[in-house]
Order: structure tokens, then sequence, then C-alpha cells
């Protein structure tokens, strides 16, 4: 089990296989659940806590896979016992793997009629209604890296395009596909209010947008801090983002009127010395509370025009002054700078957590971006850059016929929008 939200059809099962002898629970760990569904609400140790105190529960072992084979082959049980829903749907397949496995030593599985009038996914559904907190929120990113090959972020800047990236989901070969947390992003978010991407936004205006997205959401945030400002400012910034359950922090390696970095070389980009951006980092560190949070160093020298050795040895050091991670931009449109970045610094940091910003080399796929190395993959503007487009056709669309009808096709239906929201009605 996964035993996020415990109810009484859990207990059902336990009840039914003490009758049956010792009774010994796989929790299902985090990266066995991050393989086909979003992150549990607690932890692995806490779940397998709760479980471990369930009355009739001799003692619980983690599941690590969602193939019960290697467990069962070292615990040869007489007896599985698990709920019925695994006779349909992707489930079957695994229960006839499990049947095959303990008949070699005259094991039987059990089902369990599945309890009625309850249900996890209606349980889930009403959890996400009611919330998440702060602490919660925060820790799923270090616990999404550490479960997931790569974790998957796409830009928000309001509480509506918080709400498609929370909720949006696709099924491909009988995987549900859904984007992982927010990132909010300096570029659309400036755009969204009508200012240049130049640190003009300040940061209390920069959180009314992000904080409209984690009223309706439940996903972790990564906010972008630009350069980080002064030293002595972002300490603050660091202590009110983590307050608010925000999860990481990424700044970048600039000083002076920051430019989009899609600018490239066309922009003066002028970079901080080492030691000056070392220094920030160790600042960010010092000041957060939590173990959580994460302040994740951002190099500017591909974007700079600067060689890889250039960004290597600038990464290098910002993970010795106490980067939780790094993110490393280019905007070169093979990706094959990136490729080769990734693979020079896994020589030296095996874990130390990579992101990449794949704007222009969006031909490389998610499962590639993994194989070099990547961690965190983040879509830095695509909310509002297909919003735009739509919004001026309407709009053009409008003014050519006076009227709306021929715009209809491209808007969303009065009904729709009415139900959009939960509460609207
Ligand atoms: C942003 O989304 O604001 C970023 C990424 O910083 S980029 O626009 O590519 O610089
Ligand atoms: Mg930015």
């Amino acid at each position: 089990m996964s035993a996020d939200l415990i109810h009484h059809g859990h207990l059902n099962i336990i009840h039914e296989a003490m009758k049956l002898g010792e009774v010994t629970v796989g929790v299902l760990t985090d990266e066995a659940i991050a393989s086909y569904k979003r992150l549990p609400y607690l932890t692995y140790e806490q779940r397998a806590e709760i479980v471990s105190n369930i009355k009739g529960v001799s003692r619980v072992v983690p599941q690590s896979t969602l193939d019960y084979v290697p467990n069962l082959e070292k615990l040869r049980p007489d007896f599985v016992v698990h709920g019925d829903d695994w006779l349909r749907g992707v489930q079957k397949e695994t229960r006839e793997r499990v049947v095959e496995c303990i008949a070699k030593w005259g094991g039987k599985v059990v089902d369990i009629p599945y309890t009625p009038g309850i249900s996890s996914t209606a349980l889930n559904a009403e959890v996400r209604e009611i919330g998440t907190s702060p602490e919660v929120r925060r820790r799923m990113l270090r616990r999404l890296i550490a479960a997931k090959p790569i974790v998957r972020i796409m830009e928000s800047h309001s509480g509506l395009t918080g709400l498609i990236i929370e909720k949006t989901k696709v099924n491909v070969d009988g995987r549900v596909e859904e984007f992982d947390g927010m990132w909010a992003s300096s570029l659309t978010d400036s755009t969204n209010k009508g200012k240049p991407d130049i640190e003009a936004v300040d940061l209390t205006s920069r959180l009314q947008a992000v904080n409209d997205a984690l009223e309706c959401t439940t996903k972790p945030f990564i906010f972008d801090g630009d350069t980080g400002g002064k030293v002595e400012h972002f300490i603050f910034t660091v202590r009110t983002l983590e307050r608010l359950g925000i999860s990481a922090v990424i700044i970048e390696d600039k000083i002076g009127l920051k430019k989009n970095s899609l600018f490239g070389t066309d922009a003066l980009q002028e970079q901080d010395s080492v030691e000056g951006f070392c220094e920030k980092i160790r600042a960010g560190k010092r000041a957060q509370v939590s173990e959580d949070f994460m302040v994740i160093a951002r190099c500017e020298s591909l974007i700079a025009g600067k060689p890889l050795e250039d960004a290597l040895e600038r990464c290098f050091a910002y993970v010795a002054a106490g980067a939780d991670g790094i993110m490393i931009h280019s905007r070169n449109r093979s990706g094959e700078d990136i490729k080769e970045f990734c693979q020079r610094f896994r020589e030296r940091h095996a874990s130390v957590p990579i992101v990449a910003v794949p704007t222009t080399y969006n031909h490389i796929t998610e499962a590639e971006l993994s194989d070099w190395g990547v961690n965190v993959v983040i879509y830095a503007n695509h909310m509002l850059r297909s919003a735009y487009p739509a919004m001026v056709d309407v709009a053009r669309s409008i003014l050519t016929h006076h009227r709306s009808l021929e715009a209809a096709s491209h808007l969303m239906s009065v009904k729709e929008i009415l139900e959009l929201v939960p509460g609207t009605k």
C-alpha cells in the first residue's frame, strides 16, 4: 500500500490478513509511487511509521518498485493479501506475476473485496480542495528530485496558470503524465504586468502572482530570483520565500542591470565575480530556517559567450559555497553545450541536482535530458507564450468583424468557464 490517507478499507485488508498469520506490510516508497502517480503528501518514513503502529501489523518493509517479485522472493510469504482492485486494469499483470512467483513455494493470493463507500481517489481530491501546508509543499521538491528520473516544472504567472499546472493530466500508454510543480518566471511575470524583465518588478509585486497560484494549488514552486539583488537584501528574500512554502530560489550570477538571458550576447550580460556570487550563496544558505529550502545557483557563462571551462569552474565553486543545485543556461539551439556541460559536471558531482531550461533546444526530450544527468526541466515561459497569440487573434477577429461570432470557435464556452474554478456556482 502507499498508505498516504489511511482509511477503514486499509484496516479491513489488514484484519483479513491477520486471520491468515503474521502480517508484513509492503509500503511503497516515494520512488515507486512517483513512477506512476503524484507523490503522496506524507514521506515514506512518516507513512511507514503510521502503518507499523496499526494493530496487527508485525513489520513494514519498503516496497521500492512496482514489481513485487524481489520482495516476495526475499520474504517467501504463505499468502499475499491485496485489495481486489488489482483484478482489473493496469495492476492485473502485477497480480499475475505475484500468483506465479509465490506458487513456487505453495503461496496463495487472497483478494479482499473493495470496501464500499470509501475511495482513496475521492479522499485525495478532497484533500486537494483543503489545500496543503507551507512545510509539506516546500519539502516536496527535494522529495521529487530524489524519487524521479526528471522533475517536470512549468511556468506559472497567475492563479489560472497554477490551476492548469495543478490539474492537467494526460494518459500516455497507461501512465498518467502531469507537471510536478511551478516556475515563477521573472520573464513571464514581468511581461504579464506589462513590464520589462530587468528586475523592475519588486519582490512584493512578484509575490502577488505567486500567492495567487499558491492559494489554489498544492504542487511545489521554484522562484526565479533574478540576480538575488544585494547580498543584504537576498537574505530577506530567502526568508520570505521559505515562509510561503516555496521550495527553491534560483539566482543567476549576473550583476548590474539584468537583461533576459535569451538575448545572449546581443545584450551586455555582465557576470559577477566568482567570489562575489559565492558570498551571496553563502548568505542565502545561512539565512534559511528550514532544512528543505534550496538555493540553486544559475550560471550564465554560456549565455555570455564564455567557454565551457568557465561555466564548469564557476559551478564547482558555487557548489563548494553551499549551492543545493545548479542551473546551467544556454540559448544554443543544439543543446550540445548543455550535454557536454552535464557530462563534465557529473564527473565531479554525481548527485548535485542540475536544472535545465530547454527553451531554445526544444527538440531534446525529457528522457534525453535525464540521460545527460539533468534532474529538473523547466518549461520557462510556455503558458504565457501560448496565451498571448490566442488573445491577440481573438482581439483582431472582433475588430475585423465588429462582433464576436467569428471568434467563438477559439473560445471556451460560458458553461466551461463557469465550471472551471471550483466554487463559482
Ligand atoms: C525566466 O523565465 O525568467 C528565466 C529563464 O529566467 S530565461 O527567460 O530563459 O532567462
Ligand atoms: Mg528570469
